[in-house]
């Protein structure tokens, strides 16, 4: 699939008008192999395509920030499901990276405001790049906040005021074997947690309680491993109701979520 998805890139067609293709154009079969190579030495493709799909969306991506991954889309959608009936709901993405998570909610729920906060000066870049070409093509812009998710101060003018919070964090626990896609890649901030990779995320619970108002919700993506553990760190921190896990596609456990008390 990474190979048919290399040539499509290369000839600038989708992956199926491939099934119609008699032959390459000049230079297209030495571009090909230049990036068949990269991929061979565990590149990840989408750094070679420099696009990542993300439900409706495309992204750009590069070197310096983390790539979004399917599963995350799910936490999307369950957050666009909490909004669904309200006309301007204030969501917050905490960790933004691409902006994958901001950007879909602000694309599928039109009216809501919505901010991401990202720490990472690079990734940041990317963030502003993508909620840039987004405002262009259309989409209800989304504020980019270059802001630490464990800071009592961040977005101080937003507190109680919030619908929704996701974050899709860093919670890979120290020392964790990760393909070389993922370790030597993705930036080290997007991925590592500490020794139980629940470092940051134990720190942006208090950031959650203070944003959310009465009822609002909270999703938190973790680990497969963290499935007992997130859950069980949001129950004893305090101020939280309707505490659940949730499985990701592949029947995984993925990711928490919660109502503010
Ligand atoms: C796993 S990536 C997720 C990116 C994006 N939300 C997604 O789902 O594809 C985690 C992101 O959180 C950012 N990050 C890590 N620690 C942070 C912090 N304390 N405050 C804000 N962002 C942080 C990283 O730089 C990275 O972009």
């Amino acid at each position: 699939m990474d190979a048919e998805l290399l040539l499509a890139h290369v000839l600038g067609v989708s992956r199926t008008a491939l099934l119609t293709l008699e032959e390459l154009p000049d230079g297209a079969a030495a571009r090909f192999a230049a990036l068949l190579d990269q991929r061979a030495e565990r590149v990840p493709l989408q750094h070679l395509t420099g696009r990542a799909p993300f439900r409706h969306l495309e992204l750009t991506v590069g070197p310096g920030v983390f790539v979004p991954r399917p599963e995350t889309e799910q936490l999307a959608g369950w957050a666009l499901a909490r909004i669904a009936g309200l006309d301007s709901p204030v969501a917050v993405d905490l960790g933004s990276g691409s902006g994958a998570l901001a950007l879909a909610i602000a694309q599928e729920h039109p009216g809501a405001r919505v901010t991401a906060v990202e720490r990472d000066p690079g990734a940041a870049a990317w963030t502003r790049a993508n909620a840039e070409a987004r405002a262009a093509a259309g989409d209800t812009p989304v504020t980019v906040v270059e802001g630490d998710m464990t800071d009592r101060g961040l977005l101080r003018d937003l507190d109680g005021a919030v619908d929704v919070v996701v974050s899709n964090p860093p919670y890979v626990p120290d020392g964790a074997g990760l393909p070389p896609e993922v370790a030597e890649h993705d930036p080290a901030l997007a991925l590592w947690g500490g020794p139980d990779g629940l470092d940051v995320v134990r720190r942006l619970l208090d950031t959650a309680a203070r944003l959310l108002r009465p009822g609002g919700r909270l999703g938190i993506e973790h680990a497969d491993q963290q499935g007992v553990a997130l859950p069980a760190l949001v129950r004893a921190h305090g101020g939280w109701t309707d505490v659940e896990d949730h499985p990701d596609l592949a029947g995984r456990p993925r990711y928490t979520t919660a109502r503010r008390a």
